[in-house]
């Protein structure tokens, strides 16, 4: 299957991401870990998208689109794909289309994460990844089983830079204005598939396996 999980900074697209693609066996390609990567190998790419990432914007659609496309063309996602964090703006959606009809291929599926705006925030400051395998869990409503350890690792937990309320405040905003337009983008072509994001993990686990199966069949 080739799906895009959709939905506002906080909304659960990465703990979704870990879970789908353990469920369907599909790759998970986001550009918001490709980024990260590359901060902490102190590469170029790494250098000049951590001076958006930690003000909260965007990276600038060429420099992602490129990276995607590269990631695209791989043996490994012929077959299927999850797209995490990408497209992210309507050129970047554009792009993508164009270059899944160039190969014969299209998606299955945009996943839409459909969370309130207020609930965002504490999820986001609540976050904390392990340093090195980059698990994710929160505080409060997904904790390890010992504070500040990573129960897969027990690497370090941290917090990322971006996740400052001031941070995530101006990130849920730019959602808003360059993101949010996807919705109806997708809606358009018959691809938008809606999840209720504001009940628990497992609830939305549930949903999506739905959503999926009913794609399988
Ligand atoms: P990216 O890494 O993609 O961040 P994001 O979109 O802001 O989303 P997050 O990762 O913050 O949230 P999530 O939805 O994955 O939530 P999670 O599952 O972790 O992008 C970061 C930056 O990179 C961007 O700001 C931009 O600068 C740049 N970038 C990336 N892609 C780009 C692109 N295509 N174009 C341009 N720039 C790009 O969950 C959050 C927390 O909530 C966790 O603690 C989790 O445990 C908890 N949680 C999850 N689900 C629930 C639930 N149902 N109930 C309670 N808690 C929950
Ligand atoms: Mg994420």
């Amino acid at each position: 299957m080739r799906l895009v999980i959709l939905g506002p900074p906080g909304a659960g697209k990465g703990t979704q991401a870990d879970f789908i693609v353990e469920n369907f066996k599909t790759p998970h390609i986001s550009t918001g870990d490709i980024f990260r990567e590359n901060i902490k190998n102190g590469t170029d790419l790494g250098k000049k998208a951590k001076s958006y990432m930690d003000k909260g914007l965007l990276v600038p659609d060429e420099l992602v689109i490129e990276i995607v496309k590269d990631r695209l063309s791989k043996d490994d996602v012929q077959e299927g794909f999850l797209l995490d964090g990408f497209p992210r703006t309507v050129a970047q959606a554009v792009s993508l289309d164009a270059f899944l009809e160039e190969r014969g291929q299209s998606l299955d599926s945009v996943l839409n994460i459909d969370v309130d705006t207020d609930i965002l925030v504490e999820r986001a400051v609540g976050r904390r990844v392990c340093k090195t395998c980059g698990a994710s869990y929160h505080v409060k409503y997904n904790p390890p089983k010992e504070d500040g350890v990573c129960d897969k690792d027990q690497g370090p937990l941290i917090q990322r830079d971006d996740d400052t309320e001031a941070t995530v405040k101006t990130r849920i905003k730019v959602y808003f204005e360059q993101t949010a337009p996807l919705i109806d983008y997708y809606k358009a072509q018959g691809l938008l598939d809606n999840i209720d994001g504001k009940e628990d993990i497992d609830t939305i686990r549930k949903e999506i396996v739905e959503v999926l199966d009913g794609k399988n069949n």
